[in-house]
């Protein structure tokens, strides 16, 4: 733990405007480029950045304020490292209930030099979100190079409950390899996934944060393309969730730890106000099934508890830990609302074999001219769907665009603590079964579902749904 913790930098919006029905609109205006960073002491490292920073920068707006993103692509026309693909990129803002021409979809690519705007509805509950690339086949690649950023949405309701500002803290934990010269290394021979064997948070490795004796809220995103975690703190003491992908829990879950897969998001709040300042506590990474671990891959960060500042009990929120959260109506879906439920098969693939679900592949999608459609729910209509990984020796997050879904049962049990609140993306582990429910809407049209272990997303773990377009 050596090097200082920092933040993502924030995006002002270039300007503003109002829609006729009052609403307001932030204008960002965002270029992808290629960059040097300061990740490694006295090396720099080649990255792809959203402004040519990694992380990129955190967009932060309440709900309400609508967005409209002007997303330039100023790559380099191919990836000169690894692969020499063309950068063409998606990005997609995940968490987002966007319309679909605006959702990322990975064929919907812009080339080097061109540009796109993204519209960004902001309707939904306050959450943790983060944009990321979703270029078609070379997802991976592209979010590993550094295109992904952190977006955060605001509302009464967490404003009220929750530590704001600069004890507000996003933490995007990445792993990546590096070679002699500092630049990144990509392995991944048989698209079974990349783990890397330094630990990064907001682009640093193993930082040290500075903290009060007080209550601090930590969005932690786990933005690896295939590792996942099992945060714990080394002082045993729980860690109190507040938060999953899709807002606020119902109730707070206090755990010794969780289990994080990829592009999973979790609020936790942790209370320094038991130590001394003067102490250093640690963030873990217990082992975890599934990975390449190393020795230096459990470790994530530290945070060294410095003296109260003498203002800091004049905030109301600095020892408060909530017991009851928010309501949300996905969280109060239960079976019988299900008017459908469908089976899904995650299957493993290899050097030449696709990853598959229910047989079906990106490829498949692709060669229908985008027509095949794996489920056609009904615009309004609540369905389960059941997901299952039999194919052993992999665990695979699966995220489901556009809506939250709740996890009803994880092989017929609850689901675990930490999941208890409204999700996107379900961590199926090896032999695991999971049911999830959720209502398909407000939007119409069709929608990715896919692996987010990436190379599997690109070896084509992915498949489409049309909301409100079946012919039933
Ligand atoms: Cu985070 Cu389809 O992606
Ligand atoms: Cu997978």
């Amino acid at each position: 733990y050596q090097t200082a913790f920092v933040r993502p930098p924030k995006l002002t919006p270039k300007s503003v405007t109002y829609d006729p029905d009052g609403s307001r609109v932030n204008h960002y205006e965002i270029a992808m480029r290629h960059a040097q960073a300061q990740i490694l002491p006295g090396k720099k490292t080649g990255i792809l950045g959203y402004n040519g920073t990694f992380p990129g920068p955190t967009i932060e707006l309440d709900q309400g304020t609508k967005a409209v993103v002007h997303m330039r692509n100023r790559l380099p026309k191919n990836h000169l490292q690894w692969s020499h693909h063309l950068l063409a990129t998606s990005t997609h803002l995940h968490g987002s209930a966007s319309l679909p021409q605006y959702d990322g979809y990975a064929s919907d690519v812009t080339p080097p030099g061109f540009c796109k705007d993204y519209h960004y509805p902001n309707f939904q509950p306050a959450r943790t979100l983060w944009y990321h690339d979703h270029g078609v086949h070379f997802t991976a690649q592209n979010v590993y190079s550094g295109l992904a950023a952190m977006y955060i949405m605001h509302d009464p309701v967490e404003k009220d409950l929750l530590p704001q500002g600069e004890f507000d803290v996003p933490l995007v934990v990445s792993d990546a390899m590096f070679a002699a010269d500092g630049s990144l290394a990509y392995d991944d021979r048989d698209h079974s996934g990349l783990w890397g064997d330094v630990i990064l948070v907001n682009g640093k490795p193993w930082p040290v944060m500075k903290v009060q004796p007080r209550v601090y809220r930590f969005r932690v995103l786990n933005a690896s393309i295939s590792r996942s975690y099992k945060f714990a703190l080394n002082t045993g003491h729980p860690l109190h969730l507040v938060g999953t992908d899709g807002g606020l829990m119902p109730v707070r879950q206090s755990v010794a730890n969780w289990r994080q897969g990829m592009a999973e998001r979790y609020e936790v709040l942790i209370d320094f106000s038991k130590y001394k300042p003067g102490t250093r506590v640690e963030l873990k990474n217990l082992s975890n099934a599934n990975n390449r671990d190393y020795a230096s891959t459990g470790k994530v960060m530290a945070f060294d508890v410095v003296a109260p500042a003498p203002d800091m009990k004049s905030d109301p929120k600095w020892n408060v830990i909530p017991t009851t959260l928010a309501d949300n109506e996905v969280m109060r879906l239960t079976k019988d609302d299900a008017e459908d439920k469908r089976r899904f098969r995650v299957q493993r693939g290899g050097v030449t074999e696709p990853w598959t679900i229910n047989g079906v592949t990106w490829e498949d999608v692709i060669a229908s001219g985008f027509t095949l459609a794996s489920a056609d729910p009904k615009l309004g209509s609540a369905e389960i769907w059941e997901i299952e990984n039999k194919s052993g020796g992999w665990f695979h997050p699966v995220h489901i665009h556009l809506i939250d879904f709740q996890i009803l049962s994880r092989n017929g049990k609850a689901p675990y603590p930490w999941e208890r609140g409204p999700k996107d993306v379900v961590y199926i582990g090896e032999n695991e079964k999971v049911d999830v429910i959720m209502r398909f809407g407000p939007h119409q049209g069709r929608y990715m579902v896919h692996c987010h272990n990436l190379p599997h997303e690109d070896h084509s773990m992915m498949f489409q749904f049309r909301v409100g377009l079946g012919e039933d």
